[in-house]
């Protein structure tokens, strides 16, 4: 595996790379875990070259965020993608990637007026941006991201989608711990019994897909006892629980469709986020 870490050298190369085999792309901030790892590994199976970069991107993190205190490993990182199969590993630093104030800005218009985007100003904008230079930089055929970040992921399908970029997005269901936490980099911030109460993200949320399972497709009654069940049983603050159409990330006007069931919780180092997409049967499709 190649780690590289120059935009310019890394740019060059996939222009030759891109030329003659199939690129896969999975892009993360590192500290990597098994939601991370199977991004990679599907890719690994679908093209011919995988690409990995690790970013911790400052334009997705707000001044009270926890960009000082992200996880980082690079060795261990390393290690981990290569044994997945990854062939080029991109680490680009911060100053290489964002040399100068930028002169254009992304806006969102739809997707971001709710669920993380509604508490995270600027967020959605900030990934959208690192992601049109990565794109641009790695030129993949095909994307790899997952549904633990499904409005990410919902938002990147109409970034691809609105500025014509010739890339299939392919979206990974959740991998959770054996107890239902899904896993994240951020886990590692929990204290000892908040890693215990956050099983109660996931429990919760099943409890609300319970409802429409049981024909009580009550989008206000279900989003009110999630947050409360939440609330109840952790010492973190319940940021928001929202019950939405999904990918649009619409009210839930009509049955038809497919639906999400989001939550987020602030603990005291660690904001974390989980949820579950289903149809109007409460069947879950991803
Ligand atoms: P990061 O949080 O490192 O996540 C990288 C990818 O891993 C994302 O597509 C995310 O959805 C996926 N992922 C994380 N946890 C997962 C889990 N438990 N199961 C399945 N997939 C999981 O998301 C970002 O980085 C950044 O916003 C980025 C896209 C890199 C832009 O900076």
């Amino acid at each position: 595996m190649q780690i590289i870490r120059s935009v310019k050298e890394m740019q060059q190369l996939m222009l030759q790379l891109g030329n003659e085999n199939s690129i896969g792309f999975v892009a993360t901030m590192g500290y990597f875990h098994e939601g991370h790892l199977s991004l990679m590994k599907e890719s690994v199976n679908e093209n011919d070259k995988t690409i990995t970069s690790i970013f911790v991107n400052p334009l997705q993190f707000g001044a009270n965020e926890d960009l000082d205190r992200y996880p980082r490993d690079l060795e261990n990182d390393s290690r981990a993608a290569e044994e997945a199969g990854v062939d080029i590993l991109f680490v680009p630093e911060a100053i290489d990637m964002y040399p100068s104030k930028m002169t254009l800005e992304i806006i969102t218009n739809r997707r971001t007026n709710v669920m993380c985007g509604k508490s995270r100003p600027g967020h959605f904008e900030g990934v959208a941006t690192v992601l049109i230079k990565l794109f641009n930089i790695v030129r993949p055929d095909k994307t790899y991201f997952g549904i633990k970040d499904a409005q990410q992921a919902s938002i990147v399908q109409a970034l691809i989608n609105d500025l014509n970029f010739p890339i299939e997005l392919v979206t990974l269901p959740i991998v959770r711990e054996p107890d239902g936490l899904a896993k994240s980099s951020r886990n590692v911030n929990l204290t000892v019994q908040e890693r215990q109460e956050a099983i109660w993200l996931h429990k919760a949320l099943d409890q609300g897909r319970q409802f429409v399972i049981d024909g009580n497709f009550i989008p206000a009654m279900i989003v009110k006892e999630v947050n409360k069940m939440i609330d109840d049983k952790i010492s973190g603050t319940v940021d928001y629980v929202e019950l939405l159409s999904y990918p649009e990330l619409e009210p839930v006007t009509d049955t038809g469709n497919h639906f999400i069931l989001a939550a987020a919780v602030q603990f005291s180092q660690a904001r974390l986020i989980d949820n579950l997409i289903f149809d109007s049967e409460g069947n879950l499709t991803r």
